[in-house]
């Protein structure tokens, strides 16, 4: 992608002007950001993908009992009838499921990929929607089907209305409002306060990403680490021939206190175990991902990565679904090409190593790679 080129998606700026201007800063209306936009499904392909135990969706229904929220999966009787206004359904992750929608995040691969998380589908009846709310990551709404009233406001007071099962804001206080239409769009970014109402059926695309928090990066990189370490050290048990007998028996022995350090100094004494780490976690596929098993192809062509695939590179590895693979010159290259264009020429691949033929090959027969345009299926 040319980041320095103009998009109609990002209101004739550029993605460099937008990241510098608005990323983490400030909302962007964008109208007719895809000109003559149609949803990607219908109302009934969305009723299906919510009905399946593979598949994270929510029902949300605003009525005289005031906020009532509801995990799925939905059996299609189990949804309100279509005339009942002020309900919504929103089903996350549709990218996985309908090559369309991944197509669709593939046009803001502008921001890194390790960034990126899904395409949230929310199907509302007239008057349908969540509820004032901030959230805590950037998202681009945009309008697939119908029309949806936004208010937003940069509101301080994040203070939350209590005993509600959803998190809806006690005092919101828009500042601006617009009603968007389809292929218009609305980027906020995190714990910006918006409210969006359906007017009539309507249906929305939330553009979603992920940041992860200290505490769960921490979490799985220490995991990860412990777990090389552990290859590495064996199962090497802390000795302590020389303790003599103690009077204080509570206390911790200071030895052991020094074999604690030096276990944890050794787990990252090795440079590229961080990175490693960072990125198998990085490319773990979500829970629910399967991978179809397939043959690979006998002549290896165009080739392109399975919607499902998450493939990122550092200056030392390529990492793809949670394994690391340590590359370097013509190969790492060709990788690096695969990861950021998830998609492969014949003439690449021509030139690819016998190793890291073998090594595509392996990752057809995983099903994380396929031949160009079987990739679609
Ligand atoms: C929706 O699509 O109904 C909710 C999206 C949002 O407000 O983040
Ligand atoms: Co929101």
């Amino acid at each position: 992608m040319n980041i320095t080129q103009p998009l109609a998606l990002l209101g004739a700026l550029s993605p460099q002007q937008f990241m510098r201007r608005h990323w983490q800063k400030k909302p962007l209306l964008v109208r007719q950001a895809i000109p003559g936009f149609e949803a990607l499904l219908d109302r009934t392909a969305l009723f299906a993908l919510a009905s399946s135990d593979d598949v994270e969706s929510r029902l949300v229904v605003h009525g005289p009992k005031g906020w009532q929220m509801r995990g799925g999966p939905f059996a299609r009787r189990a949804l309100p009838p279509l005339k009942q206004p002020d309900w919504t359904l929103l089903v996350q992750g549709v990218d996985l499921h309908v090559q369309a929608a991944d197509d669709l995040l593939q046009q803001f691969r502008f921001v890194p990929e390790a960034r990126l998380d899904d395409l949230m589908v929310s199907y509302a009846s007239d008057g349908g929607g969540v509820g004032p709310h901030f959230d805590s990551y950037d998202v681009f709404l945009l309008q697939a089907q119908g029309r949806r009233h936004w208010r937003i406001g940069w509101q301080k007071d994040l203070t939350l209305q209590e005993g509600v099962p959803l998190k809806v804001l006690a005092n919101f206080v828009p500042e601006q409002e617009f009603v968007l239409d389809p292929g218009d769009m609305l980027y906020l970014p995190p714990r910006y306060a918006h409210d969006g109402v359906a007017i009539g059926e309507c249906m929305t695309y939330s553009i979603g990403f992920r940041a992860p928090s200290r505490a769960e990066l921490a979490r799985e990189l220490l995991q990860r680490l412990a777990e090389q370490a552990g290859d590495a050290a064996g199962l090497a048990l802390y000795r302590d021939s020389g303790q003599p007998a103690v009077d204080s028996p509570g206390r911790i022995p200071a030895r052991l206190h020094d074999f604690a350090q030096r276990v944890l100094q050794a787990a990252l004494a090795d440079p590229l175990a961080l990175p490693r780490a960072l990125g198998e976690y990085l490319t773990e596929p979500k829970p629910h991902v399967w991978f179809d098993a397939a043959t690979a192809p006998r002549r290896m062509g165009c080739l392109a990565l399975d919607r499902r695939t998450r493939m990122m590179f550092d200056d030392h590895h390529v990492f793809i679904n949670g394994e690391s693979y340590h590359a370097s010159g013509r190969d790492a290259a060709l990788m690096q090409q695969l990861a950021d264009r998830r998609c492969l020429a014949a003439h690449e691949v021509r030139r690819a190593s016998k190793g890291a033929v073998a090594l595509l090959a392996s990752w057809c027969e995983a099903g994380w790679l396929h031949e160009d345009g079987a990739a679609a299926l």
